[in-house]
């Protein structure tokens, strides 16, 4: 019998159906590119900004999920590579709210602000989600990535992070007076690290 023109052979069937196969299994972008005004970055190409003041600029920390989420400003980080990964660490006192969420979630979102919504930063970094839900009060919008992680769409940049290690500071390992000064009148708590790698990043 003559063969179609679509009638390939068996190879070529099992080639195609391994490449359908994974083409479904390609992850989805977290944030579909352009969603809310943002374009997906790399950060190890896009991010632009100097590591060591980007921080103390402030920026906001928002954990959680569709259900509830909270968000935090924070003036301490690092961003860097770790156990081959690109991360981003940052450091929540004990008594934050957002630390409960923190410790719930997988994943966490920093998020930078523009200059003139300093509102926000001061909202968020001066008032507990305890006592009111800060968002809402600021007006700002909560979406979520693919991972279910909340951003705010008024951010001007958002990354995802997937925690890969959290655990308070140890006073006993402190080794200069600087954190043991800081501790001995700090009634928030001590500090509990999070390790995050870097799997999202978007800005507008
Ligand atoms: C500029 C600025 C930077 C801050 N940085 C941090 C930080 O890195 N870590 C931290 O635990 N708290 C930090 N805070 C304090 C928290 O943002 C603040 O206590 C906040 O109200 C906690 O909110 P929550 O209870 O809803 O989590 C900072 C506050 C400001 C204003």
């Amino acid at each position: 019998m003559k063969k179609g023109i679509f009638d390939f052979g068996k190879g070529v069937r099992r080639t195609m159906k391994a490449l359908a196969l994974a083409l479904m299994l390609v992850p989805c972008s977290a944030l579909a590119q352009e969603e809310n005004g943002f374009k997906k970055m790399n950060v190890r190409e896009d991010f632009t900004e100097n590591g060591f003041q980007w921080f103390r600029d402030a920026q906001l920390l928002a954990a959680g999920n569709k259900e509830k989420s909270n968000a935090m400003t924070i003036g301490w980080g690092g961003i860097g590579t770790l156990w081959g990964r690109t991360a981003l660490t940052v450091y929540v006192a004990e008594r934050r709210y957002t630390k409960e969420f923190m410790d719930q979630s997988e994943y966490f979102t920093v998020m930078a602000f523009d200059v003139a919504d300093s509102k926000v930063l001061n909202y968020m970094g001066t008032k507990s989600g305890r006592d009111g839900d800060k968002a809402a009060a600021l007006g700002l919008h909560t979406a979520f990535t693919a991972n279910g992680t909340p951003y705010y769409t008024e951010a001007t940049m958002v990354i995802e992070c997937r925690t890969m290690y959290a655990a308070p500071f140890d006073p006993k390992f402190f080794k200069s007076e600087v954190p043991q000064r800081m501790y001995s009148n700090f009634p928030a708590g001590v500090h509990t690290m999070y390790i995050g790698e870097v799997v999202g990043a978007w800005k507008k």
